[in-house]
């Protein structure tokens, strides 16, 4: 089985603190803004993760029924813990056990480049859509398109020259081309209403703590576990990501797509 989309044990913690505020936050609130102008009375949220999206759903959102989902058993229970005012649910996004039409808004933060059949799940979306309901999800761009994805991807061809992990580049920042996005959406049965690229500015303590996010905190754990011992690596690509960022919090734009499409009526 694919560890790709895989976050067990401690990783919830270590993403959600040392890559949240960094990358996820700032379009986390983005995005928020762009569900609250739709007014959903009834949100699903695919891909939860650890809450940061969920909790600004929750904020922009005060009155709405919000059901955040996650297919990781260890993210729902570490996502519940931290936002505690929505519905929490293991769930597949290619296979959701909700009924038909019974959400105005389906949202998924910077999930969908982890489904394996992206139509499948935009397919399963505009099921439980109710007619006219929208699909509100974000896909990173290029890992060149963002200083901390940029800079992990160098350091990781600097500490492993020669078999260096291609997780970063194929999986979470693997799915950014718009052309094949609409197409996927389309195939899904959505009608794509717009396609905004959306460049935002988070902040890391340091760039030491950014490559334990990376290299502990997602995926990437299990190719580095391939490769050697997995606390020398991430302190090596840590040393790497500091000499190329610098020292102390540093700063760094993230630049990602924000899609919206709509269920037919
Ligand atoms: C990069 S995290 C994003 C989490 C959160 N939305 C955020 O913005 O921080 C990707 C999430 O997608 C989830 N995921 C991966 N494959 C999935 C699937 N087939 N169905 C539902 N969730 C999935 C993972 O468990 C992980 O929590």
């Amino acid at each position: 089985m694919t560890t790709d989309a895989s976050w067990v044990e401690s990783m919830p913690a270590i993403y959600d603190r040392q890559l949240g505020p960094a990358l996820f936050g700032p379009f986390a609130q983005h995005l928020a803004g762009v569900a609250a102008s739709f007014e959903p009375a009834r949100v699903l949220e695919l891909g939860a993760g650890s809450g940061i999206a969920t909790r600004a759903l929750r904020r922009a959102l005060p009155m709405a029924e919000i059901t955040a989902t996650d297919l990781n058993p260890a993210m729902v229970a570490w996502g519940a813990e931290q936002v505690t005012d929505v519905t929490w649910a293991p769930a597949n996004a290619q296979e959701l056990d909700f009924p038909d039409a019974c959400f105005e808004l389906v949202v998924c933060q910077f999930g969908v480049m982890f489904f394996p059949d992206k139509p499948a799940a935009f397919r399963e979306a505009a099921r439980v859509l109710v007619p006219g309901g929208r699909m509100l999800f974000s896909v990173w761009d290029a890992a060149e398109a963002s200083e901390f994805p940029a800079a992990l991807v160098a350091a990781l061809h600097a500490v492993l020259p020669g078999n260096p992990p291609d997780f970063v580049a194929r999986v979470p920042h693997g799915y950014f081309d718009p052309d094949r996005i609409l197409s996927d959406v389309e195939a899904g049965g959505l009608e794509p209403e717009a396609v905004e690229h959306v460049v935002l500015s988070g902040r890391a303590q340091t760039a030491r703590s950014l490559a334990e996010g990376f290299c502990l905190g997602t995926p990437l754990r299990f190719a580095l576990q391939e490769r050697g011992a997995l606390e020398d690596l991430a302190r090596e690509v840590g040393e790497e990501m500091t000499r190329l960022l610098g020292e102390g919090p540093i700063d760094g734009e993230s630049a990602a797509f924000v899609v919206t499409a709509r269920r037919p009526n």
